[in-house]
């Protein structure tokens, strides 16, 4: 049928505020076969890097408007995705959308600690010898919804600098092969 998506793979879209690695990476594992989704979209709410990543790489994007919580519950009743997934996403979803939709979320701290932004910096500054990721089902808390994965390492005698890219190494790793265990498992 013309407009119908003929694949039988589940359907996520993504959804992003900044630099958009994770949904880059989340694209590659798609494309590598790693990820067995279709990805319909990447969804933003301003301008961001995450869009030249989405044209670069050919996958349709979409930027919110300012009013953007009846646009996004609209799109979402549109694309119908079997999951949403928040990489970057800097906005918290309102309850229609939370409790409407499977959506899971990248946390760079091992939650329950450093909720909240600037996380990697917040566990850093902390002073502590250990640190991580999180994903996890998004309810209408921030950073609250129940732990799927962790993943910690050992930053001691680290720089921030070289914590972040400790951090966004495993992020890369993980959400991709999570997502599909969600999916397909
Ligand atoms: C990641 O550190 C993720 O954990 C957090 O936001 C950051 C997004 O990075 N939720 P990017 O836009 O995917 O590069």
């Amino acid at each position: 049928m013309p407009g119908m998506s003929q694949s039988k793979l589940p359907r996520i879209v993504v959804l992003a505020s900044g630099n958009g690695s994770n949904f880059e990476t989340i694209v590659k594992a798609q494309r590598e076969g790693k990820l067995r989704a279709e990805i319909l979209m990447l969804i933003v709410n301003k301008e961001c890097f995450a869009i030249e990543r989405a044209k670069k790489l050919g996958v349709p994007y979409k930027k919110l408007s300012k009013d953007w919580k009846g646009e996004l519950f609209a799109l979402l009743e549109e694309l119908s995705p079997d999951l949403v997934v928040l990489a970057g996403f800097m906005k918290i979803l309102p309850p229609d959308i939370v409790n409407k939709w499977k959506i899971v979320n990248i946390h760079p701290s091992l939650l329950p600690a450093f909720k909240g932004k600037e996380a990697i910096k917040q566990a850093y500054e902390y002073g502590v010898k250990v640190t991580g990721i999180t994903i996890h089902y998004v309810d209408e808390g921030v950073d609250t919804g129940p732990i799927i994965f962790q993943h910690a390492i050992n930053i001691d005698g680290m720089p921030l600098e070289k914590v972040e890219e400790e951090i966004h190494k495993i992020e890369h790793k993980y959400y991709p092969i999570i997502i599909d265990k969600i999916l397909n498992d």
